[in-house]
């Protein structure tokens, strides 16, 4: 019985040491400008109102224009590093063909602090700093 709580007991630390361990990144690095951003309430805020004022409004399951079905874009759709690598290269569609112009180079970066943090896997796992 003393046994069974004692084993009992270590599952339960175990799993408050890992909770205590994994923690969402709070910074990340842009490789456009070269520098360290750490993420600030204020930022994030923005970046998820740019999101879903912007990029929801295809990314929304119904359909673009050529009919072709959209699928939802959350935070978890890509990894933090995914993320960094769709803002720096542009090489999607909509980026290339003119769906982002409304944000400036500024509010890019905020809305990939954003999706960066909720990225995939960020808040089940360890996510290295970058910086
Ligand atoms: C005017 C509509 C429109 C807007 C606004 C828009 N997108 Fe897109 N996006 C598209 C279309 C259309 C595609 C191509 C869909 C496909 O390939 O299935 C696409 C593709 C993508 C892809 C590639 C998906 C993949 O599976 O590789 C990403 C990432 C993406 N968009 C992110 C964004 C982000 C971030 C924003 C907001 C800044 C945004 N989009 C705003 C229409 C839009």
């Amino acid at each position: 019985m003393t046994k069974m709580i004692g084993s009992l007991l270590g599952v339960l630390l175990l799993l408050l040491g890992a909770s205590v361990r994994a923690e969402v990144p709070d910074r990340r690095f842009d490789p456009i400008n070269q520098t360290c951003r750490i993420f600030q309430f204020a930022q994030m805020r923005e970046g998820a109102r740019f999101f879903r004022g912007v990029c929801l409004r295809c990314h929304n399951a119904t359909f673009d224009n050529g009919m072709r079905p959209m699928s939802v874009l959350i935070p978890r759709s890509f990894s933090p590093e995914r993320w960094t690598r769709i803002f720096t290269e542009k090489y999607s569609l909509c980026a290339q063909n003119g769906s982002w112009k409304e944000l400036s180079a500024d509010d890019l970066l905020k809305l990939n602090d954003y999706l960066y943090r909720g990225g995939y896997g960020t808040w089940e796992d360890y996510t290295p700093l970058e910086c």
